[in-house]
Formats: structure tokens, sequence, C-alpha cells
């Protein structure tokens, strides 16, 4: 009875989205879900959450930056000095507030992989990691960032962030990071150079 409740859900949620997404984004979407749940496998996480979080992550990339300062205006959404100044980022934040709101989806867990998926922050959860990394490694990314990326996703989930960081901030031209992003980088650097592992060694 749940599984049938639940396909129901998913198959309202991808009808809505195929309304509100272009072929591009929507085919985006469905990729990143297929890759989400394949990490979700390989590293022990929830497959549900995982799946829900990707379907999700993305569902308000069709407004443009107007649009996206009238829902936060509207829904009571802070931004931080760096969202005012750069709005890519702030659609990360519109699609968790969509998710709860227009598509009833209240498990934090997913919410907060979905408002974390374009900037990171400093203490990421698995599930965090998983849309992070899975919306750069989807098989529609090329590139060597994105095979470096995919290759070590094969292995560990927070040598994969760097490079799927820097994917996500070709849009920002040379701008600086968001300061969240840089904490992320600082956090992975501390954990990993027991390890021997730099990740700013990884950023050219
Ligand atoms: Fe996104
Ligand atoms: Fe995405």
């Amino acid at each position: 009875m749940t599984i049938v409740v639940m396909e129901n859900k998913i198959e309202q949620i991808k009808y809505v989205l195929s309304q509100m997404l272009d072929a591009k984004r929507l085919a985006h979407t469905f990729s990143v879900c297929e890759t989400a749940v394949l990490l979700a496998e390989r590293f022990g996480a929830d497959k549900n959450k995982a799946y829900l979080a990707a379907l999700l992550h993305d569902c308000a990339r069709g407004f443009n930056g107007k649009q996206l300062i009238k829902y936060c205006n509207e829904n009571v959404i802070e931004l931080d000095e760096y969202m005012k100044n750069d709005i890519n980022p702030v659609h990360a934040l519109v699609c968790a507030d969509m998710a709860k709101r227009r598509f009833s989806i209240n498990d934090e867990e997913i919410l907060t992989a979905i408002k974390n998926h374009a900037v990171g922050c400093e203490n990421m959860t698995i599930l965090d990691k998983i849309i992070f990394v899975a919306d750069a490694i989807e098989p529609n990314r090329t590139g060597s960032d994105a095979d470096e990326a995919r290759n070590a996703a094969k292995i560990d989930l927070d040598e994969a962030i760097v490079p799927a960081m820097r994917i996500k901030s070709y849009y920002l031209k040379g701008k600086p990071m968001h300061p969240d992003s840089i904490r992320m980088i600082e956090k992975l650097n501390k954990i990993k150079s027991e390890k021997n592992f730099s990740p700013y060694a990884h950023w050219v």
C-alpha cells in the first residue's frame, strides 16, 4: 500500500515537473535521480530519499531571477548578502521551499539536500553529498571535471565534491565562491589531510 501511494505521488510530481521545466532540465532531473540512487546504493544511503531529493532539486529551475526574488519575498526566504548579489544559488533555496509547500515533502534530510545542492555547506550529510555530486556527474554532464568527479565518486564521495564544486562554479566566471562553499572545501581539506589528500591541490 505504501509503495503504491509513493508511486502515485512520484507520478504526480513528475507530471507537475513536466509543466514547470523545459525538456533539457527535465532530462537533467531524471538523470540526477538515476545517478543519486546509484550513489545511495554505493554509499549506503536511503535510496528513496535520494530519489525524491534528486527529483525536486531543480523544481524551480524554470524561474527567472525576478520570479525567484518574488517567491523569496512572498514566502519569507531570507537571502544572505552573497545571494542578494548572485541570484543563481537562490534557486536551491526556492526548490527546497517548494518541495515542502507545493509537493508536501516534510522530510528534513530531503529538504536540506535540495537546499545544499548549489553551494554546499560546511557539514554535509551523506544525502547532501549524494545530491550535490549526482547533480554534477549525471550522464548529460561532459568535460574533464565531470569525468574527474565521476571517477572519484566510484570510490569516495568526498573526493568527488571538489571537482563537482568546480562544475557548479562555472557560472561564477571568476567571482568568489559562496562562503558556505569555501567552508565546505576547507572542511574537506581538514578531513582529507590525514589521508594525504588536499582538495585545494585539485582546485585549478
Ligand atoms: Fe540546481
Ligand atoms: Fe541540477
